[in-house]
């Protein structure tokens, strides 16, 4: 009845945008994970956490189609009644920064189990962020011992990276700017192929769809996150040099530089440094597996260092306008990663709350317009926690603007000074116009120095 029966065996923010993408395009998806309450939500078509735009998709297919998307606690069922099955399981860091594949390994003998079963083709596909050689000599390998199946004669197999952005990850998922198919066979990366050609139908046309094998695929990932990281940590190093010299503006100086178009403006705002699941994940998976394989990558290890000095960084900036913060109370604009999410996963707020208590600041004040209860999960009573703006300034001495919300960039100089007892604020994100805010307020902003 359907053209496409596709198992989708991890359900955060790849798997289950995808599961909804697909369904709504009438292909038949059967999502699985082991965790229960989780798949009640998502048969209930509502979403276990919030992504833009997830929700209403869900709410669609259950109101067009609901038969289309399925959410089981048996992954053995859902490859047994499904031709293409993707593997969407988390890839976290361990405690020693390495990757940890613990899932990715379960799901593979869960696959093995299925394809014991019976005689039926089916196509194994990796999405997950994996290092290379993971697809074939972990997943390939295992799914064979258990089942007895042979890769590339009795099943198929692909590594497919993701490159979706949270806040974004509807758009990225229908819209790519590419797709990449690594495959052990071309028989195997025809079939995603041609999946892909039914998906995604004219948008091809902008799309182009590049094959290679499995190894190269999964380093493509890497390629991608590395090189995004690095520029972010390269334009804070030159935010560095800025400071160096009165008046250089590191924004101006990085557009003049992203207006090359061998470069691109894009990843190039200087600040506090990046946040979030994947950044510090990859490079570090990476530069560990270098290390296991004899190689150290320098560069890739200064990326990580150079980003986590930021939030020294802005700590330090702001003791030179204020003085010592000890005794003081600073206030925290922004608290979650990035703008759009609740997401607190090595959140810069983090490494800055980390630093400010170091230097025994113990009157620390966070207002994020959706992170409140999140970020209590991951910082508990370190901090106080504001529901507005005006409470979280109300009289403090110190502002760190850490996150680029835009409720924050609508503030002007006297929202600062009719609330703190002593107007001084840091610009972490680069989001206020500097001339306007140094001429009415005590204010930093990272990658720029004009005394006045
Ligand atoms: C990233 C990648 O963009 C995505 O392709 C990959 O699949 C997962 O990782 P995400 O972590 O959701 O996505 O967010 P992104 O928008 O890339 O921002 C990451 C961090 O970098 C944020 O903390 C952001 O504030 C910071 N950043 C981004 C900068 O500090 N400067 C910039 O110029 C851009």
């Amino acid at each position: 009845m359907y053209k496409y029966k596709v198992s989708i065996l991890g359900t955060g923010f790849i798997g289950l945008c995808s599961a909804a993408c697909f369904a709504q395009k009438d292909i038949k998806v059967l999502a699985s994970t082991h965790n229960e309450k989780k798949a009640k939500i998502i048969n209930e078509y509502k979403s276990p956490f919030f992504e833009e735009g997830l929700e209403e998709m869900l709410i669609d297919i259950k109101q067009k189609n609901p038969e289309l998307l399925k959410c089981l606690t048996d992954p053995v069922q859902a490859v047994l009644n499904t031709d293409i099955i993707m593997i969407t399981q988390g890839t976290p860091m361990r405690i020693d920064d390495s990757i940890d594949l613990s899932y990715i390994e379960s799901t593979a003998k869960e696959i093995g189990e299925a394809l014991k079963q019976d005689d039926k083709y089916r196509l194994i596909v990796v999405r997950s962020t994996v290092v290379p050689g993971t697809s074939m000599n972990l997943v390939g390998k295992i799914i064979t011992e258990i089942s007895g199946k042979v890769p590339g004669k009795d099943f198929g197999l692909c590594m497919q990276p993701e490159f979706l952005a949270e806040g974004r990850s509807i758009e990225d998922t229908l819209k790519p700017d590419r797709i990449i198919i690594g495959s052990i066979d071309n028989k195997s990366g025809d079939m995603l192929q041609e999946f892909y050609e039914y998906f995604y139908g004219d948008h091809l046309k902008n799309c182009p769809i590049k094959r290679m094998n499995l190894e190269s695929a999964e380093f493509v990932k890497y390629g991608n996150n590395c090189l995004l990281s690095t520029k972010i940590s390269y334009a804070n190093e030159f935010a560095n040099l800025a400071e160096l010299v009165p008046n250089v503006d590191i924004v101006q100086v990085m557009e003049g530089v992203g207006l090359d178009y061998r470069i691109n403006h894009r990843f190039l705002r200087a600040g506090v440094g990046f946040g979030g699941a994947c950044f510090h994940k990859d490079v570090n998976a990476i530069t560990k597996w270098a290390r296991s394989k004899g190689y150290v990558s320098k560069l890739l290890e200064a990326v990580l260092e150079r980003n986590d000095l930021r939030a020294i960084r802005i700590v330090d900036i702001a003791e030179g306008l204020v003085g010592k913060l000890e005794g003081k109370k600073v206030t925290l604009l922004g608290l979650s990663f990035k703008p759009g999410t609740d997401d607190m996963r090595e959140a810069p707020s983090i490494r800055v709350i980390n630093e400010l208590i170091k230097r025994k600041v113990t009157d620390i004040v966070g207002y994020d317009p959706k992170a409140k209860e999140s970020a209590e999960e991951a910082i508990g009573d370190k901090i106080k926690y504001a529901s507005s703006i005006e409470e979280a300034l109300k009289d403090s001495e110190c502002t760190l603007l850490i996150t680029d919300w835009d409720e924050f960039k609508k503030l002007n100089p006297d929202d600062f000074k009719k609330h703190m007892k002593s107007p001084n604020l840091v610009d972490g994100r680069r989001i206020y116009n500097y001339d306007e805010f140094n001429n009415s307020l005590n204010f930093r902003a990272m990658g720029r120095i004009n005394l006045k």
